[in-house]
C-alpha cells in the first residue's frame, strides 16, 4: 500500500512515524531553520519534507487541520511555482508580473474593516485577526478558470471563525470582500482591466462552510506579496478568482454583491463560479486541467471533478439549484 508520504503528502501520520523518521525530520528542520529557533514552532508546512526552507518569509506555524476535506492527498505544487505563476491584476496581467512587481506592497501595518449587517462591526488589526483562531495547515487544490491547477499548502483558519465573531444579523445574506486598491503600491491599477477595488462575494452559508478559509501563509511561511499578503480568501471548490487577495474590507449585505469579474464580463463570469466540468467558460473548456509542474511534453491533462473534488463536503449547499443558470 502506498503511504501518504509516497503520494507526496508531507505530514506523516502518527502511525507512519518511526523514531528514525522523527530524527530525520528534525535534522531537516534544523537545517531548514539554521539555528533551529523555530523548532518549537514546528510548522507542519510542506517545506520541511522537501528538506529546504522554500522562501524568505517569516515562519508561520499551523497544526494539521481536522476539517473534513482540508488535506488533499495530491502532491503539493513546488513553492517556486506557487509564488511565480500568479494572477494578481493589481500588479499586471502577466503571470510573472506579481512576483516581479508586488515588492511595493506593504503588508504591515494592515487592518481589515468588517461592516454592514453585523451586530459587532469593527476594524481588526492584522495581529488581532491572526489571533482569532488557531492557525491550521491545509492542503487545497486550486483550479483556475483558465484551465490550470495547483495544490497549495496554506496556513490559516476557517473564515467562519471571523463570521461568528462579528455576529451577522438576520438581514445578512451575502458577504462581500474588497481588497486593497492603492495606486502608490499597485502599478496595475492604472489599467482599466477590472473595476477596482477587486470585489468578490459569497453567500452567507458558503462563507460559513469550514472549507472556506482566511489564509495568512503558504508552505509554513507568511504569504509572499504576490500570493495576497497579508490575508486572502481561499475557497477551494470555486474557481481561483473567488479567492480575493490582500483583503481590507468585509461587508455583510442583504443583496448579492457585484463582483469585479461579473462587472467586466457578465456572460463569462457568474456570481457562484463553482468549479463545474459540465459548464464551459466561453473561452476555456472546464472539463480538464493542466496541473502546474506536470507540463512536460507527454503530460496528460487531468479531468476536472465537480466542485473541484469537494462535492462530498459542499454539494449540499447547492441542492436543487440549476448550476447552468447559476454558474
Ligand atoms: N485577488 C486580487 N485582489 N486580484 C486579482 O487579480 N486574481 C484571482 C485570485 N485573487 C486576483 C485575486 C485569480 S484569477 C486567481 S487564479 C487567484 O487569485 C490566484 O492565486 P495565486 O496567485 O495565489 O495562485
Amino acid at each position: 500500500m502506498r503511504t501518504l508520504k509516497d503520494r507526496g503528502f508531507i505530514h506523516p501520520t502518527a502511525s507512519e512515524m518511526t523514531p528514525r523518521q522523527v530524527y530525520e525530520d528534525r535534522r531537516g528542520l534544523l537545517k531548514a531553520f539554521a539555528g533551529g529557533a523555530a523548532l518549537a514552532a514546528l510548522p507542519a508546512g510542506a517545506a520541511l519534507a522537501q528538506g529546504a526552507k522554500p522562501g524568505k518569509g517569516a515562519p508561520l506555524a499551523g497544526t494539521k487541520s481536522s476539517v473534513p476535506g482540508a488535506l488533499t492527498m495530491d502532491k503539493p505544487t513546488a513553492y517556486a511555482d506557487i509564488t511565480s505563476y500568479n494572477n494578481f491584476y493589481e500588479f499586471g496581467t502577466d503571470k510573472s508580473d506579481p512576483a516581479r512587481y508586488a515588492g511595493t506592497l506593504k503588508p504591515r501595518p494592515w487592518t481589515v474593516a468588517v461592516e454592514g449587517e453585523v451586530k459587532k462591526p469593527g476594524t481588526f488589526d492584522l495581529d488581532a485577526l491572526m489571533k482569532l483562531a488557531p492557525m491550521e495547515d491545509r492542503i487545497y487544490r486550486l483550479r483556475c478558470v483558465e484551465g490550470w491547477s495547483m495544490v497549495v499548502p496554506w496556513v490559516g483558519f476557517s473564515l467562519a471563525e471571523l463570521v461568528k465573531r462579528v455576529e451577522p444579523t438576520g438581514n445578512a445574506k451575502y458577504v462581500q470582500f474588497l481588497t486593497l486598491a492603492d495606486r502608490a503600491q499597485m502599478p496595475g491599477l492604472r489599467s482599466g482591466v477590472l473595476d477596482w477595488p477587486y470585489s468578490e462575494g459569497l453567500r452567507l452559508d458558503e462563507a460559513m462552510h469550514p472549507l472556506a478559509m482566511l489564509a495568512f501563509g503558504v508552505y509554513g511561511e507568511v504569504l509572499p506579496n504576490q500570493n495576497g499578503a497579508p490575508v486572502r480568501l481561499v475557497v477551494p471548490w470555486k474557481y481561483g478568482f473567488k479567492s480575493a487577495k490582500s483583503i481590507v474590507k468585509i461587508r455583510f449585505v442583504d443583496k448579492q454583491p457585484k463582483t469585479s469579474w461579473e462587472l467586466a464580463a457578465p456572460q463569462e463570469y457568474g456570481f457562484y463560479s463553482n468549479v463545474n466540468p459540465q459548464v464551459d467558460h466561453p473561452r476555456w473548456s472546464q472539463a480538464t486541467e493542466r496541473r502546474i509542474g506536470e507540463d512536460g511534453l507527454f503530460a496528460k491533462k487531468r479531468p476536472t471533478p465537480m466542485f473541484n473534488g469537494y462535492e462530498p463536503q459542499v454539494g449540499q449547499l447547492y441542492a436543487g439549484m440549476d448550476l447552468r443558470k447559476f454558474f
